[in-house]
């Protein structure tokens, strides 16, 4: 790769040298980051601008007297670098990629940024790394997890090499696997019972988390969701990481359970992992049901993390994050879903059935509300609502919402 082809461009508060996005264009005038010799994806900067609020908050809320990052799979190493430069007390933050053109850009803006005191470049496989790394009895306060496709190879790995109470965040762009519409792909990759669903974004985040739970399960640790959402083409989850055999259980028993579906009535229900269902009859339509599963079951969101997000979001400190509008728009509708521990249902199933155009959205949620049931908006779609409601209340509530218009 010729250095010279390089172009320098700011995100946030690091100069990165990256290549020129005009030389990897599609005829549709589209950038395509995989053609480049080093990965760098500008439709990624609001995942990396709540990546910083986050490390923020856990520098906060933490006990950590410093904080050693890990970007596992770093591309040009804007993660790495944002972090050192954008959150205090990071001491070590090692980009690490296994490209050779890619460690030697993560060279190349470690000196541009004058960085070399604290970040690190190191090109090893991200897997050997945490591996090698923690046989050294050393681990990190965070891990960032972000390849292309699925982070299922490295889930393991990073959990055994995050410090306790520590925070991993992992990123996956293979939408169409973890949400069921490539459902072999993804039943295979994440050890589940998949099909297409009419809440793809939900099952896919489910799916995700369900299977982290598990394979920190499987090492006595334990997780607990502090950001999820889904956005563009990707996921993205942050989980603080906790240590023990019983409290790994009691999540297990408590969080992940399975979905019911008939795929005739959109009927559905959500069947905790100890509960496993005896009959495959839907009780509303007589249909078959499908299982889907295991899942997590648990509140993905948790309230008081993002609120500190939202609060340092505000402060004029962070006015400079390139997607601060869009990333304070995303945190507020995530306040509210993070109130609610419950699926998210999609209004158009139940009008689909009953041959009713679709009501407002507000409407329904109004309905379930008047009920004594917990009802939000949802960051992932207008159309659908998140809700402790069983479905039965909740197709009543589509019918009310109809008749209300
Ligand atoms: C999606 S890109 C990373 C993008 C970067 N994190 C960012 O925010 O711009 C994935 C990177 O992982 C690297 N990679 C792929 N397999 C790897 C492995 N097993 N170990 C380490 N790096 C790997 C690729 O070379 C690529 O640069």
């Amino acid at each position: 790769m010729d250095l010279q082809e390089l172009v320098i461009i700011k995100e946030g508060k690091a100069l990165l040298k990256v290549p020129n996005p005009e030389k990897y264009r599609r005829s549709d005038g589209v950038y395509e980051p995989s053609w480049a010799p080093v990965f760098y994806n500008p439709k990624q900067v609001l995942n990396r601008d709540l990546s910083i609020l986050a490390l923020n908050v856990l520098a906060t809320l933490s006990d950590f007297s410093e904080l050693r990052v890990l970007d596992a799979l770093a591309g040009s190493g804007v993660r790495a670098l944002r972090y050192y430069l954008e959150v205090p007390n990071v001491s070590l933050a090692i980009a690490n990629d296994i490209a050779t053109e890619a460690f030697t850009v993560i060279k190349e803006n470690i000196k541009l940024n004058n960085a070399e005191s604290v970040v690190k470049a190191c090109k090893l496989d991200a897997n050997a790394f945490m591996y090698l790394w923690k046989s050294m009895g050393r681990t990190f306060e965070f891990i960032d997890i972000d390849p292309f496709g699925s982070p299922a190879p490295f889930v393991r790995s990073s959990l055994w090499c995050v410090r306790r109470n520590g925070a991993v965040g992992y990123t996956a762009t293979d939408t169409a696997p973890l949400s069921g519409v490539k459902w072999v792909a993804g039943s295979r990759k994440y050890d589940v019972r998949l099909i297409k669903t009419d809440i793809p974004h939900e099952i896919g985040l489910r799916v995700l988390l369900g299977h982290i739970c598990r394979r920190a399960a499987e090492i006595d640790r334990f997780i607990e969701p502090l950001i999820t959402f889904a956005k563009h083409h990707y996921f993205r989850t942050i989980i603080r990481v906790g240590k023990g055999a019983s409290k790994a259980s009691e999540t297990m028993d408590k969080c992940l359970g399975y979905l019911t579906y008939c795929r005739k009535c959109y009927y559905r229900e959500v069947v905790p992992i100890n509960d496993i269902p005896r009959s495959s009859l839907c009780p509303s339509c007589g249909g078959r049901l499908v299982v889907i599963g295991p899942l997590w079951i648990c509140n993905m969101f948790h309230k008081d993390f993002i609120d500190h997000m939202l609060s340092l979001i505000k402060s004029s400190e962070y006015k400079y994050l390139p997607t601060w509008h869009d990333s304070r728009e995303l945190l507020e509708l995530l306040i509210e879903e993070s109130q609610v521990n419950g699926l998210a249902y999609n209004v158009s199933s139940p009008a689909r059935i009953r041959k009713v155009n679709m009501p407002p959205t507000n409407a329904v949620i109004k309905c379930l509300r008047s009920r004594g049931l917990k009802a939000s908006r949802t960051h992932i779609s207008g159309q659908l609502i998140r809700t402790n409601a069983s479905w039965a209340d909740f197709v009543e509530c589509v019918a009310n919402g109809c008749r209300s218009q």
